[in-house]
């Protein structure tokens, strides 16, 4: 088999850039270790920048999502048991996020790739990468017992943290930069109006929480939780009763609590691999970096990513100019670097740490005092949080 460009993984980077790759006439074949149902049942983030859903309306997967999806333009920060509404729209001149879930994303992608009848192997197993340090890579894998090889003209790792293309790139050429926080999130979904209309950010002395939403009707709400603990050790009551101990009065006596329909617990790190370039392989997505949840970065980056990864392609194809390709990385990399601080910001600003003292509470409380009382902490928020420019 051959095609332009080998893309492993079906996550929101893989399926992005196979559309707007074929909005190019670029030709692509998805690899996916895991089966269709297994990628549609992750229950992942739901905010989405501007630029975002501008790619998805550029390669008109984008519908369903202003069919349903919520506009948010502003977000509430909760201290000292009191909301302070930040107001995005206004600190940014007219910019809002869009609240609409990443698995419905990731279905939109994935049904528009199948009406285009675009090719797409689901379980395909022991994928590897060869020869991407010359002009001819080549993909391998194996499929019901058989080996099967992709020949191309470039691959894009967008296979995940977790995935085989950041790992097929000899160590020594890659520098790692990396933080792990000593804690988790347990977050779950419930049938459940939200708690608010916009979200909820919250810092407490027993630690974080988030009030956040899928629709009217559908709830997400996570509690900052030890690194350690066990989702087994959180009745549906238990959550419910932790959430309002660490929100406002007001939310806590409102809220509409419910059964889970989902429930479970991530670890949260900071992590960016450099380059995102090595030959042939280019890097997207979670497989070049990781954001902590706290900023809702992780799918906006994956969107930017394959925005500057699909114009090179298509500058090589077009214009015979690597110009393009040459620059991804850094160009990329500008971007994730952005959104690290922001994320790495927000996750310090709201969390409980181990070595939280008075002090460093009082600094929390002080940087929380400053973001609400200050026009310009106030847009330095509401920009990154919208999504800076590409
Ligand atoms: N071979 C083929 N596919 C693989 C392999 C492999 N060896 N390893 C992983 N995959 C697949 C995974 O099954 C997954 O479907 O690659 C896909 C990677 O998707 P994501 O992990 O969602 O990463 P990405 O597309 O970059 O999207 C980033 O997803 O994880 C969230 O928080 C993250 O919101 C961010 C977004
Ligand atoms: C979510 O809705 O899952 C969500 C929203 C905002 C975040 C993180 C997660 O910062």
């Amino acid at each position: 088999m051959r095609t332009q460009v080998a893309i492993v993984g079906a996550g929101p980077a893989g399926l992005l850039l196979g559309q707007l790759l074929h909005a190019h006439g670029i030709d692509t074949v998805i690899l996916e270790r895991k089966d269709r149902d297994y990628v549609l049942a992750r229950i992942r983030a739901g905010v989405l920048e501007q630029g975002t859903v501008g790619l998805l309306e550029q390669v008109g997967v984008a519908e369903r999502l202003h069919r349903e999806c919520l506009v948010h333009d502003g977000v509430e920060m909760a201290f000292g048991g009191a909301r302070h509404r930040i107001d995005m729209k206004q600190a940014t001149g007219g910019k809002s996020v869009t609240v609409y879930g990443q698995t419905e994303v990731t279905r939109d992608l994935m049904d528009a790739r199948d009406r285009l009848g675009l090719k797409t192997v689901f379980e395909a197993d022991d994928v590897s990468l060869h020869d991407f340090d010359g002009t001819s890579p080549k993909v391998r894998y194996v499929k019901d017992g058989t080996t099967h090889e992709i020949a191309c003209d470039f691959i894009a790792g967008c296979d995940g943290f977790h995935g085989v293309s950041r790992q097929s790139v000899q160590p020594a050429a890659l520098e790692i930069f990396e933080r792990t926080y000593p804690f988790g999130w347990l977050g779950i979904l419930s049938e459940t109006p939200p708690v608010s209309p916009e979200l909820i950010y919250v810092n407490h002395p027993r630690g974080f929480a988030l009030c956040s939403m899928r629709s009217l009707t559908r709830s997400r709400y996570y509690v900052q939780c030890k690194l350690d603990d066990h989702v087994d050790n959180w009745s549906d009551g238990k959550f419910w009763d932790e959430l309002k101990r660490r929100l406002d009065p007001e939310a806590a006596d409102t809220i509409v609590t419910g059964p889970s329909i989902e429930k479970s617990i991530a670890p949260l790190r900071s992590f960016v691999a450099e380059p995102m370039r090595f030959g042939r392989l280019f890097l997207a997505g979670d497989a070049a970096h990781i954001v902590p949840p706290t900023g809702a970065k992780g799918l906006n980056l994956a969107a930017s990513d394959v925005h500057y990864l699909s114009g090179a392609l298509a500058e090589f194809y077009a214009e015979k100019s690597a110009a393009g390709l040459d620059d991804y990385s850094r160009r990329a990399l500008a971007r994730v670097w952005k959104a690290e601080r922001f994320s790495w910001w927000m996750t310090s600003m709201l969390h409980r740490f181990p070595d939280t003292d008075a002090f460093s509470a009082r600094i929390q409380l002080a940087e929380l005092n400053y973001l609400v009382g200050s026009q310009a902490a106030t847009a330095a928020m509401s920009e990154n949080y919208v999504g800076l420019p590409y």
